[in-house]
């Protein structure tokens, strides 16, 4: 069967593109995450000889996406990327937490069929909804693409999962690529690759998080670097309350090349010291940590603060962390 004549299965998560306010003209005050993805397909339109398969994994606001959560579309894109008839997937999903799921996934899904994700910036409710167009533009990549990898759809623009940030609050183009920029777009139903190079990739095991429930994954926390911090929440984290995990990882969303003050520095190293795992990355929106001799925290490899929190989670659970800068 040729890949085009493949089956793309759409798989709901919830979001705002599945978002209802009571007021059509609302575009703030609704509630993530209620219309089914079956109708949301309704409204989008797919050429004729395209065969859809919806599937409704969860409805969440991607705020409270979780490693549970991650696990379960996980194990839903597993089974359905092993049908010989089923040529890619979409998966709606949050803009909030997007970037996070789609790097989970690019690490533990095999890469020879597409999965693309995509969003809204405005509920399905309003007035000019961006959701339809999104998905739509989804469905035209994913059912075209040809390779595999996992892609981010939104505003006409498609991103590589190891790449897109959300840099927007409100933009109905939310997304970024940062330096190496997007991958392509859509225009017009037709895909139109810019050909640009990707950042930092993590490959894992694909069996590594399956032996791991994941309210026993390892924890791994993000701390900030800013004017005035001195490491006392290092010292807190490092003694937990006697009925939560103890933190096997931190990552610090460092301030500029990977800095830090002196007093976050020696807490840091303090853990470091006692079998925490520690890596730098930076809260920079631009750019990433570009190592220097004699650091003796390591640095994220690329990798955005979020990112490199489940590049070292997954670490821990036992995988291999192979990044490659194109
Ligand atoms: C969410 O992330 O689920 C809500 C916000 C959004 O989709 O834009």
């Amino acid at each position: 069967m040729q890949a085009s004549a493949k089956k793309v299965v759409v798989l709901g998560t919830g979001g705002t593109i599945a978002g209802v306010a009571r007021d059509r003209g609302d575009t703030l005050g609704y509630t993530a995450g209620v219309i089914p993805i079956r109708d949301l397909l309704a409204n989008v339109a797919v050429s004729a000889d395209l065969e859809l398969v919806a599937e409704q994994v969860m409805q969440l606001d991607s705020k409270d996406m979780n490693e549970s959560a991650w696990c379960a579309i996980l194990q839903r894109c597993r089974f359905w990327l092993a049908q010989d008839d089923v040529g890619a997937l979409v998966i709606t999903h949050g803009t909030d937490t997007l970037e996070e799921t789609a790097f989970f996934l690019d690490a533990a899904l095999p890469p020879d069929k597409p999965v693309v994700l995509t969003c809204a910036m405005r509920p399905a409710s309003a007035l000019v909804p961006d959701g339809p167009q999104n998905l739509a533009d989804a469905i035209v990549l994913a059912k075209g693409l040809g390779e595999g990898g996992v892609y981010v759809v939104c505003a006409g623009l498609v991103h590589q999962a190891c790449d897109v940030q959300k840099v927007h609050t409100d933009r109905l183009d939310a997304f970024d690529s940062g330096d190496p920029g997007p991958w392509g777009a859509i225009v017009a139903g037709q895909i139109r690759k810019y050909g640009r190079g990707h950042g930092p990739k993590v490959t894992i095991d694909p069996d590594i998080v399956e032996r791991t429930a994941p309210q026993n994954w390892p924890r791994v926390e993000i701390v900030f670097n800013h004017a005035g911090a001195d490491g006392a929440l290092i010292a807190a984290m490092l003694e937990p309350a006697a009925d939560s995990r103890k933190v096997a990882g931190i990552v610090v969303a460092a301030t500029g090349n990977g800095t830090v003050s002196n007093g976050l520095e020696s807490a840091l190293l303090a853990a470091q010291g006692r079998g925490v795992r520690v890596v730098r990355s930076t809260r920079c929106a631009r750019g990433s940590v570009t190592p220097v001799p004699g650091a003796r925290v390591p640095d994220s490899r690329g990798l955005s603060p979020v990112k490199a929190r489940i590049a070292l989670m997954l670490e821990l659970l036992g995988g291999h962390w192979f990044t490659s800068q194109q």
